[in-house]
């Protein structure tokens, strides 16, 4: 019968055999599909495989620096990249959400390109994709609209030639956290929200500066930040904060300010397929609304989404 043990001892096993003495590069999100994926690649083939981590710019607040710390923790074989300044060139001006995703992915590629090709002889790409990736990139591509491209699925692998490795790609996400905890991977490796690969990049609504970013990436902070003091954090989905390109009128003091308007978005699902808001207590959204406009320079109003998928999706854009 099926548990997660015996799920991870017949995968090793697979993936010696698939792999040899093979190389693979990944690409770490910081998620924990990529995560769980990449620990179960790692126990079958070790330092063969090489682990690739982008700063692409549009992470939340510290992430880049704990995220990769938490990986050489785990003993992966990784690199942090620095690309932040490649993303934001590739990205100023564009305001279209599509538009967006495409600079934000094809960037990615170039870096991950670049820094695959320092690597001898790699024959294959480990990638995190589970199952509902697959179903949601079919099922989006409908007859005549793309809904949104999910670059995780597709892309990379025609253009850099490698076969394809996707130990989870039969899992939901239920079942790669329990693969994952029957690793050993720390709680709160396993218990990360989704984050998009785009990132803050689908969060900041219209063009993308640096400024915007630490805007929102301060906002977004005290709001998770609160969740996890206040023991919310693990009952929610998904949450995060979209930064409005919206100017909004108030006052300080004597003044009248006109300054950016936040949004909050959580959710609860099983599966991202479908979502519900999350019935936040008015007490706790209240501070952190309090937090946000007292501490955070430039934001002088916080919204919160009261929409569910569908209609709405849990992004924005
Ligand atoms: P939506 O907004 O479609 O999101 O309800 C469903 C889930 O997918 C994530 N998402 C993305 N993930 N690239 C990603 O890797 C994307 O372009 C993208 N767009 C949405 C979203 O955060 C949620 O978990």
């Amino acid at each position: 019968s099926y548990t997660p043990e015996s799920f991870v001892e017949s995968t090793v096993a697979e993936l010696k055999a698939q792999l040899g003495q093979d190389k693979v590069v990944m690409g770490l999100s910081g998620g924990v599909d990529s995560s769980v994926a990449a620990l179960l690649i790692h126990k079958a083939i070790g330092e063969n495989l090489y682990c690739i981590f982008v700063d692409n710019g549009l992470l939340r607040k510290n992430e880049f620096e704990q995220v990769l710390e938490s990986y050489k923790g785990l003993g992966l074989n990784v690199k942090g990249v620095d690309a932040k300044d490649r993303f934001y060139a590739a990205l100023k001006g564009l305001t279209d959400p599509e538009a967006k995703r495409k600079a934000i992915g094809k960037t990615f590629i170039d870096v991950f390109d670049d820094e695959a090709h320092l690597i001898q002889d790699v024959k294959w790409l480990g990638q995190g994709t589970i199952y509902p990736d697959i179903i949601e990139s079919v099922s989006v591509k409908g007859p005549s609209v793309t809904i949104k491209s999910h670059h995780n699925v597709g892309g990379l692998p025609d253009y850099m030639k490698l076969k394809v490795v996707e130990p989870l790609k039969l899992l939901f996400k239920d079942g790669v956290r329990q693969v994952g905890r029957s690793m050993g991977m720390p709680d709160h490796l396993i218990n990360r929200h989704p984050f998009p690969g785009p990132g803050l990049g689908i969060r900041i609504l219209g063009d993308i500066t640096p400024e915007k970013v630490a805007i929102l990436q301060n906002v977004d902070h005290i709001f998770i930040q609160g969740l996890k003091d206040k023991g919310l954090y693990d009952s929610i989905w998904q949450a995060g904060a979209i930064l409005l390109p919206v100017q909004s009128v108030g006052v300080m003091g004597d003044e009248r300010t006109y300054e950016n308007v936040v949004a909050l978005r959580a959710v609860t699902s099983v599966d991202g397929m479908t979502a519900d808001w999350a019935h936040l207590p008015y007490e706790f959204l209240g501070e952190v609304s309090n937090q946000i406009i007292n501490k955070v320079k430039g934001v002088n109003r916080v919204v919160y989404d009261i929409s569910s998928k569908p209609p709405a999706t849990i992004e924005w854009e």
